[in-house]
């Protein structure tokens, strides 16, 4: 079943859901094939994969070539692309012509924008136009420059306000679900409650009805330390090392190939 934003939208009130990144033709095949409901082509991609220190730098051009990678292979996952930063902030007609393209040139399903209030007329404009919108609220990545870093957001009053109103204004104007990150537990607990859309939380405590993870962390793929809000579930670093010293050393000492690796 090819999962669509309607039916991510339906999840309201049922089991919890995994949900994870992926930024590839690899990466997404082992996300569908397992059968989680919605793919995020992150940008994150910029850190994980593209060698940047933050998702700043990176392009529409390159979010669209790896969107392409993954909807080639997906067969049942919502596929989400993130709007990288300034695809979406100057106007509204620029940010629907960015969206359009994840849908138009890369089969992407929905597009995800950070930003509560302040995106109200352009998720209505996006909705409108038959473009489903994942919001992101709480810690917004692509403005670290504003926020003075990662750091968890809603502990003061005013800040549990204006996410608390974010939360509302975006499942108003119209997105299908919304990304809390980096937010209390007991906020994002009551935001979960307020809203009749989904909750996906990454650092935002159990109570969301989902939880995202960036898949490179779950796999544990890289020798840096991840964030203390994420779980990698195993160390395929150390995997990976191993299998390269074993492939250097048999090449060395004339073990591979074997006669059956060669004609
Ligand atoms: O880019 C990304 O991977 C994200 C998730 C962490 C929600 O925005």
């Amino acid at each position: 079943m090819k999962w669509t934003a309607e039916k991510i939208k339906n999840l309201k009130g049922s089991d919890k859901w995994a949900m994870l990144t992926a930024y590839d033709a690899i990466t997404a095949e082992w996300v569908d094939e397992n059968k989680i409901p919605a793919i995020l082509v992150g940008d994150s991609l910029a850190m994980t994969t593209l060698g940047y220190d933050n998702t700043l730098p990176v392009k529409m051009s390159e979010m669209l070539h790896h969107t392409s990678a993954v909807s080639r292979v997906v067969k049942n996952s919502l596929i989400i692309s993130d709007m990288p930063f300034m695809s979406y902030q100057s106007s509204i007609s620029h940010g629907l012509e960015n969206a359009g393209k994840f849908i138009k040139d890369s089969a992407a399903d929905a597009v995800k924008i950070e930003g509560g209030i302040i995106r109200f007329n352009l998720i209505e404009s996006l909705v409108t136009n038959g473009i489903p919108v994942l919001s992101h609220i709480g810690l917004t990545p692509q403005s670290i420059k504003q926020l003075g870093g990662y750091k968890i957001q809603g502990n003061n009053d005013k800040e549990y306000q204006k996410i608390l109103d974010d939360a509302v204004a975006v499942e108003q104007a119209g997105s299908f679900a919304v990304v809390l990150e980096c937010v209390p537990e007991e906020l994002a607990k009551k935001i979960t409650n307020t809203l009749s859309i989904p909750t996906i939380g990454i650092g935002a405590g159990v109570h969301c009805d989902a939880q995202i993870l960036v898949i490179s962390d779950l796999l544990g793929l890289t020798s840096k330390s991840i964030p203390s809000f994420a779980k990698s579930y195993v160390n395929l670093y150390s995997t990976i090392s191993e299998s390269i010293q074993e492939f250097k050393k048999d090449v060395k000492n004339n073990v591979f190939p074997a006669d059956k690796n060669s004609f």
